[in-house]
């Protein structure tokens, strides 16, 4: 499969999908594009240095959510892109391009969903005492951080944690769970169908 990362800001996601990718040589998606919203954003001299091709498409440039996302489609299809990857990808989809890109398009949330959507995400975890709080692998749907699941991590809340160690503690989760939910994707060992996911075999 043929894959872009689409970042909006730190990268530290695409980072390690990078780092797995060079990693092991069958990793079965080909990172061929990194994509970003945001010209400043800090993962494209990331992808750059680790001789990604990069683009960007400032939001900022065209009228509406569908302007953009007809770029972004376009930036895909020219690329031969089939498979998405949204990273701290921090803009909202339409509903045409996620329907486009149904079963072709992952995310990755700093919560267990359906916990907690959206953002301040752990200061939302905090706020509810949650004792356990995790990230969560799903294909994008038009509804935010509520499609089909296809994996999660679990990382324990502590005494004294605030937003900034839980989001720490999460993101490392993050950088383990994504490389391997992004294969299991990738091969068809977890796949859209019928609004569900389903798996081969015994999934994870
Ligand atoms: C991650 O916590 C991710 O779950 C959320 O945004 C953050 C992006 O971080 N969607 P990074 O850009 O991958 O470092």
């Amino acid at each position: 499969r043929r894959a872009a990362i689409l970042i909006s800001g730190r990268g530290s996601n695409m980072a390690a999908l990078l780092d797995v990718a060079a990693a092991q040589p069958g990793y079965p998606a080909d990172i061929a594009l990194v994509l970003s919203n945001r010209p400043g954003a800090a993962g494209l001299a990331r992808a750059e240095a680790a001789g990604i091709p990069t683009q960007v498409i400032d939001h900022k440039a065209y009228a509406g959510r569908a302007e953009f996302d007809t770029a972004l489609d376009a930036a895909l299809e020219a690329a031969g892109i089939d498979l998405v990857v949204l990273a701290g990808f921090m803009r909202l989809l339409t509903p045409g391009f996620t329907e486009k890109w149904l079963g072709r398009m992952v995310n990755i949330h700093p919560s267990l969903l359906p916990s907690f959507k959206g953002v301040h995400v752990h200061e939302q975890a905090l706020a509810a005492g949650v004792r356990f709080s995790g990230c969560t692998v799903h294909f994008v749907t038009a509804d935010m951080d509520a499609g089909p699941i296809i994996g999660q991590a679990v990382v324990p809340v502590h005494p004294g944690d605030t937003a900034d160690t839980l989001a720490a503690r999460t993101l490392a989760a993050e950088h383990r769970l994504y490389p391997a939910a992004v294969a299991l994707v990738a091969t068809g060992g977890a796949r859209l169908e019928a609004g569900r996911t389903v798996y081969d075999g015994d999934g994870w």
